[in-house]
């Protein structure tokens, strides 16, 4: 399929190294964890823990959702938990991209039931034409309307995760 690059690494660069140097504003004497959602998070993650100045402490979940990727179906599952205790925690769920919202709204209500004394968002991508859940992102790195982004961990069938840029996929 044919893509045409969104964002240069540098691009990316520029803006992890600002989302982390706010968070770790926003987050100093709080001991935050850093909740990554698999498995699209994986790049970015990586990147914004190492732009983080202060004490963080991490943990990964996945959340899983059946259908076409494209279409986004909203059955959702999660299918592997955060291991470290959430109550009293200030938590930041950091996310790939957040699109109808269907996925992080559910990973939203899950968190909050296990009682954290705060639950924010970061996103790396905020795609908000489709948006059908009224989620807020605290942290997004790129807001796009539309189209299907791939690359820095975003994939399309398992497909383009690994490059190092993120690009839109022609159809
Ligand atoms: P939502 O539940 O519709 O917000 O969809 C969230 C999930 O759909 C993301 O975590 C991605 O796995 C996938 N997704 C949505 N849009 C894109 C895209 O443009 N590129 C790659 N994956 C996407």
């Amino acid at each position: 399929m044919e893509k045409e690059l969104l964002f240069s690494r540098s691009d990316i660069q520029k803006r992890v190294k600002e989302l982390g140097e706010q968070l770790s504003s926003d987050y100093a004497g709080k001991d935050p964890l850093f909740v990554g959602v698999l498995n699209g998070v994986v790049f970015f993650f990586a990147d914004l823990m190492r732009e983080i100045s202060i004490p963080v402490k991490i943990d990964f979940m996945r959340a899983a959702s059946y259908g076409s990727r494209m279409t986004s179906s909203g059955e959702i599952q999660i299918t592997k938990d955060v291991e470290k205790p959430i109550r009293d925690r200030h938590v930041v769920l950091v996310e790939d991209i957040v699109d109808t919202g269907n996925t992080l709204a559910f990973v939203l209500k899950q968190m909050n039931e296990k009682d954290p004394a705060s639950l924010k968002v970061c996103a790396l991508m905020d795609k908000v034409e489709r948006r059908q859940e009224e989620v807020t992102i605290d942290y997004a790195g790129f807001t796009i309307d539309s189209g299907f982004v791939v690359g820095y961990g975003l994939d399309y069938n398992e497909e383009y995760r690994n490059l190092p840029e993120i690009y839109v996929l022609k159809p």
